[in-house]
């Protein structure tokens, strides 16, 4: 399988995937939250994988992306690590472990990379966190920005709405090139109007990854479970649905349960002699 021209044997780095973007190449990001599944999306050949914060609700069960904490988020990206080989890994830094200071995001960051092996991080926020990037870069920790809705900000934001209408795409246009100024290797644009996100992805070098964002960015990312119909009620309108899990594990899960009952499962297949 050819890994974006990436040789055997090791892993896809920032740079590849930024090569690949400067090649015009569209290249895609997944979530990823275990070993078993990052497995499956490292054969599949996809170069990056996400540990997103978004594990605060598709894993943990919460509400909103809030609550989860570095040391919930650290064995999740140590089993995706492990049950990789050929992708990135990136580690979402959580609410709360980056805003302070550039010296609190960085302790974060060597966290991840020390205690969970992650190859690069993500952050979220504009102006206000560019001292926080630019102390990563300039420490060696390839650092991509999070821009549009962030998800960490919603209590401010009012809810999960679309980002970067009229003036504030100009807001938003300004942050992206800061970002990239400050050392930042990529930036993800989440829930922003597809002509802003073009625009964004045209006048920067680094590449875009757009969720919600249109088809002009450089690359994509999903998280799995909404991309495989594992995510209960209606999906947001940039979701498309490629498989529906959510009904076979349930009838699965409901025929074994009958076959239990029954006595149908197990038979003489299923025991040791
Ligand atoms: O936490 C997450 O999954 C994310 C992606 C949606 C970009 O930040």
């Amino acid at each position: 399988m050819s890994f974006y021209g990436v040789p055997e044997g090791r892993r896809v780095t920032m740079r590849d995937l930024a090569e690949a973007t400067r090649r015009g190449e569209k290249w895609p990001m997944i979530t990823a939250y275990d070993a078993l599944t990052a497995k499956i999306f490292d054969e599949a050949g996809i170069p990056a994988l996400l540990v997103g914060d978004s594990a605060a609700m598709v894993v943990y069960g919460h509400d909103s992306t809030l609550p989860v904490t570095v040391d919930e988020l650290i064995p999740l990206v140590r089993a995706v690590v492990r049950g990789s080989s050929r992708a990135l890994v990136i580690a979402d830094l959580p609410f709360g472990s980056y805003q302070s200071s550039p010296a609190q995001a960085l302790d974060t960051a060597a966290a991840f990379m020390k205690q969970g092996g992650a190859h690069a991080v993500k952050l979220e926020g504009g102006a206000p966190m560019l001292p926080q990037v630019e102390a990563l870069a300039n420490a060696g920790v390839p650092v991509i920005g999070h821009l549009g809705l962030t998800p960490q900000s919603v209590n401010l934001l009012g809810g999960y709405r679309v980002q970067g209408r009229g003036e504030a795409g100009e807001m938003l246009m300004r942050d992206a090139k800061a970002m990239e100024a400050a050392g930042a290797c990529a930036v993800v644009l989440e829930v922003v109007p597809a002509e802003l996100a073009a625009r964004v992805s045209e006048v920067l070098t680094i590449p875009t990854i757009g969720i919600g964002a249109g088809g002009g960015t450089d690359a994509q990312v999903n998280v799995w479970q909404d991309m495989v119909g594992l995510t209960e009620g209606p999906a947001p309108r940039f979701v498309k649905k490629y498989a529906d899990v959510r009904s076979v594990i349930a009838e699965a899960a409901a025929q074994w349960s009958a076959d239990v009952t029954s006595g149908a499962y197990p038979t003489e297949e299923h025991e040791y002699r």
